[in-house]
């Protein structure tokens, strides 16, 4: 098995678009193709995995959820305020659709489109008693930058931005070619990109979305499978942390 750092499909600097590669038309399209379909084991263990994650606090501030598409209801249920910041100008809409009980039952939803990445520490700054929600957001932003090595040193430093806050992440760690269903895997702590793929006995070549640095070294994780495709996996790491 090996792992490739370098990707082809860069777009450059994100402006608000419906054709990103990391939302717009074309991602609508296929989440609603397959959200009942393939992604269905993904959803429900993603649904586990946030209601497991019991921030105190009754805001929250969510990072590119999109629509929402893969994000239960009952993760919104629970929080009065919610704080969306996505750069897909047709998120905010499809979200209201999709997550339309909970909105309608008493959980207030306000919206930016913007790009978190241009000044996260003000974005973080301006809604400090939110718990923040990254959602599937930070590997995606090896496509964002001409160099590899610049995204993942920005992914990394998101930790220390996020030092004295409850947040929780899913993001995708490494994605290829397999048409498996895999169950979830808890981890203890952080390892290598390559255990993970050893433990699933997996082969053949996965592509690193660069974020192993984005939950703290100690923090217990899961590794959530998610079908993208029939035939291409992504490993989503899902984990989350307290104020230290
Ligand atoms: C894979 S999608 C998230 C899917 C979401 N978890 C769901 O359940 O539908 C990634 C989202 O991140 C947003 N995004 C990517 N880069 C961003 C940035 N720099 N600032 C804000 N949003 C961003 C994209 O517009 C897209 O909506």
């Amino acid at each position: 098995m090996s792992l490739k750092r370098r990707a082809e499909n860069v777009s450059g600097p994100l402006a608000p678009s419906i054709f990103d590669v990391s939302g717009g038309l074309r991602w609508h399209l296929r989440a609603l193709m397959s959200r009942s379909v393939h992604w269905v084991p993904f959803r429900l263990a993603l649904a586990e995995f946030l209601l497991r994650w019991r921030p105190p606090q009754n805001k929250l501030l969510l990072i590119g959820p999109s629509a929402g598409w893969c994000m239960p209801d009952a993760a919104l249920t629970r929080f009065g305020d919610v704080h969306a910041v996505d750069i897909d100008v047709c998120a905010e809409l499809l979200f209201r659709r999709v997550h339309a009980k909970p909105l309608r039952e008493g959980c207030n939803l306000t919206w930016a489109c913007a790009d978190f990445f241009h000044d996260p520490q003000s974005v973080l700054a301006a809604y400090p008693d939110h718990a923040i929600l990254f959602c599937n957001v930070a590997g995606q932003r090896r496509f964002h930058h001409a160099h590899w090595a610049d995204a993942e040193a920005e992914i990394a430093a998101l930790q220390g931005l996020l030092a004295r806050r409850h947040w929780a992440s899913f993001h995708d760690l490494l994605s290829g070619s397999c048409s498996e269903n895999l169950p979830p895997l808890s981890l203890p702590a952080r390892g290598q990109g390559a255990d993970v793929l050893r433990q699933y006995g997996l082969a053949g070549e996965w592509f690193d979305h660069l974020t192993a640095a984005l939950l703290p070294e100690n923090a217990p994780r899961m590794i959530l499978p998610w079908r993208f495709q029939r035939d291409r996996l992504h490993l989503v790491e899902a984990g989350w942390s307290v104020p230290v």
